[in-house]
């Protein structure tokens, strides 16, 4: 018997696919909830098994906790139906394309070999060709980023917002697929940082620094001896923590030398950090996360780009 289960919704299910994990009905019998299984793993889920739930106009169901992987692949692979599934809400199709998203990513964090990857970069053109196709739906993956600093969620923030805010200071299809996927990315160098470093609180000591400081070149060298086909992702990756005042690493480059795209992963890397929940510090609101960055970091991001993206978060009632 199952532990625990998790809630999966009828819509990002599609007839006449093997799922991978058991389904199971929430049944209600004299006031008791129990589990009974619907459709098993390896079984194909039938359209007849579907139309019976849309008639009897249940939506909820449920896989065991142990099958949340097994459950996100299934929904990963059949990511486009579900994006332009209009019977799914955008909030629902949002929280899909997240929930996904952090657990993709944890596994090319776990495992960056070339399968991995991929899988992101089939991820990140799946969610630019959202973003294109249904800007107003997409939106709403702005308001479902995560306030628990995890570096797998924040990845995803930071790759939401910024294709968001990318698209709308009008980057072209292509260029924001490749952002996008160096976004989701940014970070795999630090993977090889000790924990101890990554999670301390409090200030670290210089030798501490020197070894954070190794993590955007370390990204691109996994990324490179995976052997993946990336090219316009490793500037990205590479200059993400240079400032405009020449003051960030690795290269200490001043705001004309550094690519227009590790200048928005720098803001909105500050940005998600301040606004996030993390083992040092309490979260910010948008508001004062922007009012911060205006007042003390205002050297570090091009105070152009920032201007654009205060009224990016502005037209959408933040
Ligand atoms: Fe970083």
């Amino acid at each position: 018997m199952m532990s625990s289960y998790l809630p999966v919704t009828l819509s990002s299910i599609q007839a006449d696919t093997i799922i991978g994990c058991d389904i199971y009905l929430l049944v209600h019998d004299n006031g008791k909830g129990h589990y009974v299984l619907y459709c098993k793993g390896d079984t194909v889920f039938e359209n007849g098994k579907r139309e019976m739930l849309v008639r009897k106009n249940i939506d909820r169901l449920f896989i065991g906790e142990n099958d949340r992987k097994k459950y996100s692949k299934y929904v990963e692979l059949n990511l486009q139906n579900i994006l332009y599934n209009k019977n799914i809400r955008p909030n629902e199709r949002s929280q899909i394309i997240y929930s996904t998203a952090t657990n993709l990513i944890q596994d090319v964090f776990e495992y960056p070999v070339l399968r991995n990857i991929e899988r992101s970069k089939a991820f990140a053109y799946n969610m630019i060709d959202y973003i294109i196709r249904d800007e107003k739906a997409a939106y709403s993956l702005l308001k479902i980023t995560s306030h628990d600093y995890y570096i797998y969620t924040h990845s995803v923030n930071v790759a939401a917002i910024g294709s968001l805010f990318a698209r709308n200071i009008g980057l072209n299809e292509k260029d924001l697929k490749s952002f996008c996927t160096g976004m989701l990315l940014h970070d795999l160098g630090k993977t090889r940082i000790s924990p101890d470093i990554i999670n301390k609180k409090g200030k670290l000591t210089k030798d501490e620094y020197e070894e954070v400081k190794v993590h955007p070149a370390m990204g691109v060298k996994i990324l490179k001896e995976a052997g993946n086909g990336l090219k316009d992702e490793y500037v990205i990756i590479l200059q993400h923590h240079e400032n405009c005042d020449g003051s960030g690493y690795p290269y200490g480059l001043k705001k004309e030398e550094i690519h227009a795209g590790a200048k928005i992963v720098r803001m909105i890397d500050t940005y998600d950090a301040l606004s996030t929940k993390r083992s040092y510090s309490n979260a910010l609101m948008p508001y004062d996360s922007l009012k911060k960055i205006k007042n003390e970091m205002r050297n570090i991001v091009d105070l152009n780009m920032f201007k654009r993206f205060i009224r990016f978060l502005g037209g959408y009632g933040w």
